[in-house]
């Protein structure tokens, strides 16, 4: 069994700011509005009520829930889709909105089913590009942060189910056994 410490990475006036300038290039690209926001849970949650809030455009908000993960700080490298959307994307300005990209098998995958059902066009936001381990090329159209590694939680983010609930995000840092 390995320790960890957190340590602060992003606190939450740095993501506050990032945001909202996150929720501006959104808005300045979509005058019209009338997006679709589809976000992926659980990591998507906090980032999500943030990031519609400071739209200045109408959109409307969906969420789906895919699951890569089992427990632990590893990948499966399986995708299961075990929540669908409700609002059909036919048609629609996608936004696929996502906590972090690591591997990028959600992203990529989920992003190909989608494109299957004819939307108007996807576009695709992470708060957190992780990109030491990608194995799966993943376009952001929108990103917050970018970090080579590290395990990452807080702000929606989990290790094991806990910890998604502070403001702030943290990087887990291994002190041994
Ligand atoms: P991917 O399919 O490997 O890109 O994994 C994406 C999903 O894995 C993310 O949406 C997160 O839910 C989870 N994930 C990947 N890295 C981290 C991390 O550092 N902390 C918490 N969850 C993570
Ligand atoms: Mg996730």
């Amino acid at each position: 069994m390995r320790n960890y410490r957190k340590k602060v990475l992003f606190d939450h006036e740095a993501i506050s700011s990032r945001v909202e300038e996150l929720a501006a290039e959104i808005s300045a690209r979509h005058p019209e509005g009338e997006i679709l926001l589809i976000g992926i849970l659980k990591g998507a949650f906090m980032f999500m009520a943030d990031l519609v809030r400071r739209l200045s455009v109408p959109c409307e908000v969906d969420f789906v829930k895919i699951s890569s993960y089992g427990s632990g700080t590893a990948s499966s490298g399986k995708l299961n889709i075990l929540l669908d959307t409700s609002i059909p994307v036919e048609g629609r300005a996608v936004i696929l909105v996502d906590d972090i990209v690591d591997s990028g098998l959600t992203l990529n995958e989920y992003r190909q089913a989608l494109e299957a059902r004819s939307p108007r066009s996807i576009e695709t936001i992470a708060l957190i590009d992780k990109t030491g381990r990608r194995e799966k090329h993943v376009h952001l159209d929108y990103c917050g942060f970018r970090i080579e590694e590290g395990f990452v939680v807080g702000y929606g983010l989990d290790c094991n189910e806990f910890g998604r609930q502070t403001g702030d995000i943290y990087v887990l840092e291994d002190i041994g056994s």
